[in-house]
């Protein structure tokens, strides 16, 4: 996919630096000018698209380390919170001090709770809250992040979509792989990803991943 994403960006550059040549042109018809401004716009769009693709190819090999589901979480939200999106948001946290250190990659665990927490927000624009609860899952071998929101809902129909990649209901601002990337990460971890919504009332992601062994995974796992 990585060779593939390169190959693809190399003309796209070139279109790009031609087309804005262009489009700077004093001799340029008026009439053309939007036209133009349009590939412009549709060729960053495809730029945006393939950088999301060569994140998708290097990540999927996990960096594994005892990582707090806690920590990783605060990092996430650290990073977020403070962007004009979340202004009317109201972000109840409720991280359970008894999660234990769970063998995962922290760089892809905060890139698939930012992707969550970022369409959270996106999905409240005139303001809600934002509920973050850590604990164990039923199955106590695994930990429990439940993410949830209560903002517009996903109809039925798209709730089997939103996990394909480049599945998008944001007309211009959505790539459509934060969930699809997200989704091969839980996975590679050994975890699971589940989602529940009500149109309307809000959606609630839950992500179960496994706690693991301490004395079997010591040797697989970098302190
Ligand atoms: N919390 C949410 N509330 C409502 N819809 C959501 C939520 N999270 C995801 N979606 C839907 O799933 C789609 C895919 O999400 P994602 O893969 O992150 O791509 P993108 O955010 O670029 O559209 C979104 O376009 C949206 O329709
Ligand atoms: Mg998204």
């Amino acid at each position: 996919v990585a060779g593939i994403a390169h190959e693809i960006n190399n003309p796209l550059t070139g279109i790009l630096l031609f087309s804005s040549m262009i489009s700077k042109d004093e001799k340029l018809d008026p009439r053309h000018k939007s036209d133009l401004e349009t590939v412009i716009r549709e060729t960053e769009r495809c730029a945006k698209i393939v950088r999301g693709l060569l994140e998708f190819s290097r990540e999927s090999v996990p960096q594994k380390k005892w990582t707090s589901l806690n920590a990783v979480m605060m990092a996430a939200l650290g990073l977020i919170k403070n962007q004009a999106l979340f202004q009317n948001i109201t972000i109840a946290t409720d991280l359970s001090p008894d999660v234990p250190k769970i063998p995962a990659d922290p760089n892809q665990l905060e890139q698939v709770f930012i992707n969550i927490l970022l369409n959270a927000s996106h999905a409240m624009p005139g303001g809600g809250t934002l509920g973050i609860v850590t604990g164990y899952a039923e199955d106590r071998n695994y930990a429990l992040v439940k993410i949830s929101d209560t903002g517009h809902g996903i109809p039925a129909e798209n709730l089997r979509k939103i996990f394909d990649p480049f599945f998008t209901t944001k007309e211009n601002s959505g790539t459509g792989l934060g969930l699809s990337v997200s989704y091969g990460i839980v996975n590679n971890h050994g975890g699971t990803i589940e989602v529940e919504s009500a149109v309307g009332e809000g959606t609630t992601f839950a992500i179960k991943l496994p706690i693991g062994n301490e004395l079997k995974e010591t040797i697989a796992v970098q302190e």
